[in-house]
Order: structure tokens, then C-alpha cells, then sequence
């Protein structure tokens, strides 16, 4: 049964320092090319949640052995062939998108047939996203209703590369061809609209043969067939998405400040951080750092004395793709009208979140209107809230639970907020440090 907690007071102010856990996106695809490597991999600070947990679970049923101890984490890979398919196989991908989408570019080589299975949310998602372009390779797919889980893949020795254009902006999407091409003999060209980079950046990294263009719009991607990979001994940054909870209730909560340690400042993922700046908020990143083709810094925010209504340009929305219900909570108290535009992706995700980012402001009592793909906000400066607000959300969005959270935390009311294990599929630490910001 989904659990809600009760928060009925605003918290007061803070000055603080915290660590978030490690980044989610980094944490996976840690996983799934250590799974592919030539010898042990270690990693350090991997995020110990259920989206991970399951990943090191689905290469564990692939016969790679994985030893965990805290959030360390050693991955014995066996080379790029080194998966054992046994038949009659499921690989159960529970909440991940992230894990699913991934992991079916490594399964095309698979001589049997493959399930894969998820959660109640996962499968409700599309994967003909990514059946589609794996299927130009040769490989064959049976989905759900032609488009969900469960799915079933049969894979196929030989591959043929493929052209393909991937028009979402779905790093997830990208990443999965990306992983098809290493299997396949010759070069498969990607043409991609701008999403997050991580896999592109560790291909770099590991020297495998891949070759990066960009404009501003598209990045495009030509890939050759991996001999080889080195095994990967990673330090994983903290998590961008994760810290944005936290940069929200600063910039909501009058005179706080706060410094989080060594987060992934990755440019694709810092969408939130330009949109924030824009609306008047104070960010600093201290201490920058490269770290094996990533970024990282330490992030320093301060909450403003006003917030400046935005029209959002559309560059920044795939850099802040899993961040909008918590800019949605900035421009609630912003002087003027905010729009945003261009994210009908938002209700691809582990609940449909543009109808829910109406919803919470609806609740909040901040006028909004809501399209398809668009929202306006009538933001209100003076926005005080006392009255009783329920959250139901049974999909177990993480992301709507904890910004729900941000916004009970930060402009007051007395609110019942579902589901509370949410936050184990990406950040159980979440509440902790919710409790440590409050002392
Ligand atoms: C992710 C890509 C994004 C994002 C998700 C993580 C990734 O999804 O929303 O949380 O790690 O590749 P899409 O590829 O569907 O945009």
C-alpha cells in the first residue's frame, strides 16, 4: 500500500552544507558498460537505489558477477561477448526507463528470446521508441499492444548499421542505438536533437570508436563496432537532479543559503541552473573540476529577494527535462506570468508530469494554464498557503512526491503527500536530508 507523509509547517531558514547521492543516469550506464568490459570495474559513491539495484540485478541474470559493499561496487565484466543468454530469460527493469531503454541496445546479439518486463509505471511507457530504431538492425521485437511492456526481443547474430534520427530529444533513446552500434559490424550514423551526453562522454573516455559533431540543435554521432572494453574505475558525481530539491527550497526559503558537494555539472543537464539564474536566482558553481569527461563543482545558491517571471527558451528544455514540476514551484511565486513551451515529453515520464505540475499549482491555488505540450503560470509573490492539500500519486513518481515535498516545505499548508517509498527508485537519502536541513 502507498505510504503519504504529513508535513504541516514551512521550514525556517538555513544556512547549510549537504551531499546528495550519486547521479542516477551515471550510476546505470556505470553498470551496463562495466557489464561489457574486459576485467573488474570498480565504482565509488554509486547511487543505492531501486532503478541501480535493479540494473546490477538484470546483468547479474546476463552472468556477470557483481559484489556490492555500500555504495562500493565491483563488476567482473567478461568482455564485450561475455553475456551469457540463457532461455527463457526476464529481465525485470521495475520503474527504469532509463534501465530498460538501455539495456535492449546491449540485448541485439541475444541468439534466444528475451523479456523484458516493469513495473505498473514503466509499463505504461512507450518503448516503440526504442523497438523502432533496434529493429532497423535486424532484430525483431513483440510488444505489448505493438508499443509497451511486456516486451519480448530476439536478437540476432549479424547486424546491419543504420541512419537514424532520433527527434524526442530521449538521451535514453540515443544511448540505446549508441549501445546497438557497438555490436554491429560497420558505421551507424545518429543524427540527434541536444539531451544528456553522458554516454557519448564515457564512449570518449573508454577510447571506443566514436566520432562527435555538434551544432546548436543536434549532435550527430558516427559509431563502429567495439572490439574491446576497458574496464572503468569511476568515482560517480553527485546527482544534478537530485540537488535541484534542494536549490528549489534555498531559492524558496527567505535569507537561506546552501553549498552542495561535488555535483555533475555536466552542460546538458544544467537547464535548470540557466532557468533559475534567469528568474533572478543566485547560483554559483565553486571548485570546478573535469572528472574522466564529466564536470563536476561544488554549487552554491542563495535565495533572492524577488523571482522574475520567465518565458522559457525551448534551448533549455532538454537540459532540465526532469526538473520542470520544480521550476513549475519557482514560477508560482514569481512577479508575473511564466510560459513554458515544447514539453509535451514531460508526460512520457514515470507519471504524466505536465498534467501534474497543473495539478500541484492548481492545488496551490496558483492559476495555470495547461496544454498538450505547454503551461502559463500566473505567479504570485505573495503566495501563503493554509489550507489542506492531498497528493495522490500512485505511480510512484519519485520526482512528483519529492517536489510536492519542496513545495509544502516551502509556502506552507497542511499537506498529505503520496507515495513516500517513491523516493526509493532514486533518492532514499531524500527525506534524511530534508531532516538535516531542519535542524
Ligand atoms: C535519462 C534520460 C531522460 C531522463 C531520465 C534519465 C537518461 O529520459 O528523463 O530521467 O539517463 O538517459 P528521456 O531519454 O526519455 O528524455
Amino acid at each position: 500500500m502507498p505510504r503519504p507523509i504529513y508535513i504541516e509547517n514551512k521550514i525556517k531558514n538555513f544556512n547549510k552544507k549537504i551531499n546528495v547521492s550519486g547521479d542516477k543516469s551515471l550510476s546505470i550506464r556505470w553498470i551496463l558498460f562495466s557489464s561489457i568490459a574486459d576485467g573488474i570495474s570498480t565504482a565509488k559513491n554509486l547511487l543505492m537505489s531501486e532503478d541501480v539495484i535493479a540494473a546490477l540485478e538484470a546483468i547479474k541474470k546476463l552472468g556477470i558477477r557483481v559484489k556490492l559493499n555500500g555504495d562500493k561496487c565491483k563488476i567482473y565484466g567478461k568482455g564485450i561477448n561475455g553475456y551469457k543468454y540463457k532461455k527463457n530469460l526476464i529481465i525485470n527493469a521495475k520503474n527504469s526507463g532509463t534501465l530498460g531503454r538501455l539495456i535492449l541496445g546491449l540485448l541485439v546479439n541475444s541468439p534466444h528470446q528475451i523479456k523484458l518486463v516493469g513495473d505498473k509505471s514503466l509499463s505504461k511507457r512507450d518503448f516503440k521508441r526504442i523497438s523502432d530504431p533496434l529493429s532497423k538492425f535486424g532484430i525483431d521485437f513483440k510488444l505489448n499492444k505493438d508499443k509497451y511492456l511486456p516486451l519480448k526481443i530476439i536478437g540476432k547474430g549479424s547486424l546491419k548499421p543504420i541512419k537514424y534520427i532520433e527527434k524526442k530529444g530521449s538521451a535514453q533513446c540515443k544511448s540505446s542505438v549508441i549501445f546497438a552500434a557497438m555490436r554491429t559490424k560497420g558505421t551507424t550514423y545518429i543524427k540527434a536533437k541536444k539531451s544528456r551526453n553522458h554516454t557519448e562522454l564515457l564512449c570518449r573516455h573508454l577510447k571506443l570508436p566514436i566520432k562527435i559533431k555538434t551544432n546548436k540543435k543536434y549532435d550527430y554521432i558516427k559509431i563502429n563496432e567495439v572490439k574491446k572494453v576497458s574496464r572503468l574505475n569511476y568515482e560517480i558525481p553527485s546527482d544534478i537532479s537530485s540537488s535541484a530539491f534542494f536549490i528549489v527550497l534555498t531559492a524558496l526559503t527567505k535569507n537561506s543559503s546552501l553549498l552542495i558537494r561535488d555535483v555533475n555539472i555536466n552542460p546538458s543537464r544544467i537547464g535548470i541552473v540557466s532557468i533559475l539564474r534567469r528568474m533572478g536566482v543566485n547560483i554559483l558553481f565553486k571548485n570546478k573540476k573535469n572528472y574522466k569527461g564529466e564536470k563536476k563543482a561544488d554549487i552554491f545558491v542563495s535565495s533572492p529577494k524577488k523571482i522574475k517571471s520567465i518565458k522559457c527558451p525551448t534551448k533549455f528544455n532538454s537540459g532540465a527535462i526532469d526538473e520542470f514540476l520544480l521550476i513549475f514551484l519557482v514560477a508560482a511565486k514569481a512577479d508575473g506570468v511564466s510560459y513554458f513551451k515544447d514539453l509535451s515529453e514531460l508526460n512520457q515520464k514515470e507519471s504524466p508530469r505536465l498534467k501534474w505540475g497543473s495539478k500541484i499549482l492548481n492545488k496551490m491555488g496558483i492559476k495555470n494554464i495547461v496544454t498538450k505540450s505547454s503551461i502559463k503560470i500566473y505567479g504570485n509573490p505573495n503566495l501563503i498557503i493554509n489550507k489542506k492539500i492531498v497528493i495522490k500519486n500512485f505511480l510512484k513518481d519519485h520526482r512528483v512526491f519529492m517536489t510536492s515535498v519542496v513545495a509544502a516545505l516551502s509556502y506552507g499548508g497542511l499537506w498529505k503527500i503520496y507515495d513516500s517509498d517513491s523516493i526509493k527508485t532514486s533518492f532514499p537519502k531524500f527525506l534524511k536530508i530534508i531532516n538535516k536541513l531542519k535542524k
